[in-house]
């Protein structure tokens, strides 16, 4: 079973044994009755397993060409577990332009455990080779940045991480994997927060990770006895950020539409980033579907879809800006991304208000930049909403 469009229908889905219950069941349940004391059916405590989330991180899996996946209650709870791998003193590479949960759970949380950061522009390879030390044991990349929109090259983070012995791990929560599959093109761990396109419908917060087995040596401390995977389980379970049986069905549920609904926010989002290109009041544009993107060429080698993230600069100041995000109907102002319907977001004040304004100049997150979720509305809606909106600035 190669497609993609296939897998979602498919992979790892099986009728439920008992029932032969078509849909995934929903295993409310927190604990599992054993015959004996340790003789049961292979799982003892939902914290632990619990069959809903099995067969959503069995199909995750399939997805990302991945060893192993593993969820987690949020996005954010998932990266947590990646840097529970690492120690007191272990450092870690990172892009400088990165979702401002991120940077903040870096920069405010892991550094008081102990862990050192670097943040470099990904794209410039001289300065991550540069920023690599003996002790870095992660590098951790997001690729189109959020809100930059701005790509990294993940084969050639790959041989730079590998050559220092240390993990690639990858922030694909942008692009999906209908649109890019990192572990293919070298990384050893992807993760998402399925709040966003995954589930697609804006009714569940969720993260995963999704791994493959490092193929070049690591300290044992990584993989422990088994293998990274077994250590990302043992964190899993031993953390307990978990996401609940109901929510794991929502997700199932979501994912058996991500090819048809990816098509369509691809579509919709390339002719929204070309409308807004030739819009007199527009500034500037970032997609990388579009041909004078600087990412436009790597985006054709390492994606299958360019996505329905947009972001870009309006002519105006603070005031027009928040006159045009005032005056939007169809799109929502709102957090979050990925869902079926458009949002829109103002990332200086919205999403990236934790990352300090030094940091957020330097990479252009500027008070005129406007980052759009496509949803899968007819693109004419769109538009025309978006054209009364900006003139009313
Ligand atoms: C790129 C990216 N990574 C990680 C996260 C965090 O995920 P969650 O909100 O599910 O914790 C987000 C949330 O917006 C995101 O956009």
């Amino acid at each position: 079973m190669s497609r993609f469009e296939t897998k979602v229908l498919h992979a790892g889905i099986e009728p439920d044994p008992v029932a032969g219950a078509v849909m995934t069941p929903i295993y409310q349940t927190s604990t599992y009755a054993q015959k004996s004391p340790g003789e049961h059916q292979g799982y003892e405590y939902s914290r632990t397993d619990n069959p809903t989330r099995t067969v959503l991180q069995t199909q995750l899996a399939a997805l990302e060409s991945a060893d192993r996946a593993l969820v987690f209650s949020s996005g954010l709870a998932s990266i947590d577990a990646v840097l529970n791998l690492l120690k007191v003193g272990d450092h870690i590479v990172a892009g400088d332009d990165l979702y401002g949960g991120t940077f903040r759970l870096f920069n405010r949380v892991a550094k008081n455990r102990g862990l050192e950061f670097t943040f470099v522009d990904m794209r410039d390879h001289a300065a991550v080779r540069e920023s690599m030390r003996p002790n870095t044991k992660l590098v951790w990349v997001e690729t189109p940045t959020n809100p930059g929109m701005v790509l990294v090259d993940i084969a050639a983070i790959a041989s730079i991480a590998h050559e220092g012995s240390a993990l690639l791990a990858v922030d694909n929560t942008f692009m999906s994997p209908y649109n890019q599959r990192p572990l293919e093109l070298g990384a050893d761990i992807v993760m998402h927060s399925m709040t966003k396109w995954l589930n697609g419908h804006s009714d569940v917060v969720m993260g995963a990770l999704m791994i493959k087995e490092p193929g070049f040596p690591l300290g044992d401390r990584y993989v422990g006895e088994n293998g990274l995977g077994d250590r990302l389980k043992f964190l899993q379970n031993s953390i307990g950020a978990v996401p609940g049986p109901h929510d794991c069905f929502l997700v199932l549920r979501g994912i058996k539409t991500l090819a048809v609904r990816m098509q369509r926010h691809n579509e919709n989002g390339l002719k929204i980033a070309k409308w807004l290109q030739s819009h007199p009041r527009v500034e500037s544009v970032r997609h990388p579907g579009l041909t004078t993107d600087p990412g436009h060429e790597l985006a054709k080698r390492q994606m299958h879809g360019f996505g329905g993230m947009i972001t870009f600069f309006l002519k105006s100041d603070l005031a027009g800006a928040r006159r045009f995000l005032e005056s939007l109907e169809l799109f929502t102002l709102a957090e979050s991304l990925g869902g079926v319907e458009s949002l829109v977001d103002h990332p200086a004040i919205m999403t990236h208000a934790s990352v300090p304004l030094e940091t957020r100049l330097k990479i252009g997150l500027t008070d005129n930049l406007v980052r759009l979720s496509v949803g899968i509305e007819h693109a004419e809606d769109l538009m025309a909403d978006l054209d009364r909106a900006i003139n009313c600035i």
